[in-house]
């Protein structure tokens, strides 16, 4: 019996399966709205089999948005939209959750599939145009990106309204966890990075200082997130350059987490600046879950380039992680869940799609019996059936 596809249990939530849609922006947004292409995309992998389905990371302000087509949580308008993809998804027995962020300096960028930095000439004339962004410092991203202005103290109030607001939007939407992002460079991470930390007052200067605003913002979503819920956290493990973050920061960061009530620690890495310099090969973040979770004993869930199902199997079988979250791979194939479980609990080859939703699953298993019968399609079987 897999491993992987034992439910986990999370304070009053119960995952089916412990395989989780990563979070992936998909800039198709409308002012911040989602619209029917985000329904479609993430009733994909809940009908595809996914535990958990973690929505994209969602703006916690306009100004807060990597991009224009990033979804949002800033109005109450929103919550609709929201609520009617968590309940489909519940429909499907998958979990919803939903990351919370603000994108700092990496706020006002191009959508990908127009380039991967500052808005051009191009993109404000399809109408994207440029905000004023914020960051821990006026350090911005490299050359030619907006310089962010340093957040004040009234600022960060803002932010933290801002956070502890949309949490509440998550709530009421009907999400079952929810995920604060504190990585890749963005807002979060640029307070607890010294690469883009260079403030001198209580949010500056030592780890301690550094990673204030995370855990202010941290404690106050656990005040709001109910008591029978899970909270995330998506830390970058390491910056990455390795004069930035260190494994042994993060862990320090965690064990802080784990003292407010966090429940998994979600292990992604780099994101501040451009440059990567820590190897990079499939299951490349995996051992800091696996040294999050040995310091801190709290579940983490582990990501980046688990491809194959027994990989993911062997990721909570040797107790490195407990849970495994797929990004690309699962936008390749959506019914990787699926797929997976029939691997690794050795279906019935008789009844193959048993497992599969009830609407086709059976005529799945039907078309399988026919498909033995005569054998493998090629070129020339299938000439000689004509
Ligand atoms: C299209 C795309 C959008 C992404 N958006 C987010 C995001 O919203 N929040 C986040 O934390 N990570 C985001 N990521 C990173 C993924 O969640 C994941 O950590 C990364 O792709 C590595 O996992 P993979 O090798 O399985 O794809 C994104 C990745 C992709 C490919």
């Amino acid at each position: 019996m897999s491993k992987l596809f034992t439910p986990l249990h999370l304070r009053g939530i119960s995952l089916r399966n412990r395989l989780v849609v990563s979070p992936m922006c998909q800039y198709e947004a409308k002012d911040g709205f989602v619209t029917p292409y985000h329904s479609v995309h993430y009733g994909r992998f809940a009908l595809g089999g996914f535990g958990l389905i973690m929505l994209e990371a969602t703006a916690v302000s306009p100004e807060g948005r990597i991009t224009h087509g990033d979804t949002g949580l800033w109005d109450d308008a929103q919550i609709e939209g929201m609520a009617s993809i968590a309940t489909f998804l519940k429909q499907q027995g998958a979990t919803p959750g939903i990351q919370i962020a603000h994108a700092g300096p990496k706020a006002c960028m191009q959508r990908p599939y127009y380039g991967d930095g500052p808005l051009t000439k191009e993109d404000q004339a399809r109408g994207d145009l440029p905000w004023t962004v914020v960051s821990a410092s006026a350090l911005p991203v490299g050359d030619g990106w907006l310089v962010p202005a340093e957040l004040d103290a009234a600022g960060i109030a803002k932010v933290r309204c801002d956070f502890a607001a949309a949490a509440r939007r998550a709530l009421a939407a009907g999400f079952d966890v929810l995920e604060l992002h504190c990585a890749h460079g963005y807002l979060l991470n640029s307070f607890l990075s010294p690469l883009t930390n260079q403030r001198t007052d209580e949010y500056g200067g030592d780890r301690q200082r550094r990673m204030r605003l995370p855990l202010e913002i941290t404690r106050e979503l656990r005040d709001i997130w109910p008591q029978n819920k899970p909270l995330f956290v998506r830390l970058s493990a390491v910056d990455g350059s390795r004069a930035g973050v260190s494994i042994e920061d993060s862990i320090a960061f965690a064990q802080e987490l784990a003292h407010i009530g966090v429940d998994v620690i979600d292990c992604s890495s780099g994101g501040v600046g451009r440059s990567y310099e820590h190897p990079s090969g499939y299951g490349h973040q995996v051992s800091y879950a696996e040294q999050i979770k040995q310091a801190t004993e709290l579940p983490t869930m582990a990501v980046g380039l688990i491809v194959d199902p027994h990989q993911a199997e062997a990721v909570v079988t040797s107790g490195q992680a407990d849970l495994v979250a797929i990004g690309r791979e699962a936008l390749r194939e959506p019914n990787f869940a699926l797929r997976a479980e029939q691997i690794l609990n050795a279906a019935n080859p008789e009844r193959p799609f048993d497992s599969w939703p009830r609407q086709f699953g059976w005529w799945l298993n039907g078309r399988e019996r026919k498909l033995r019968q005569l054998g493998p399609w090629s070129a020339a079987t299938a000439e000689s059936a004509t």
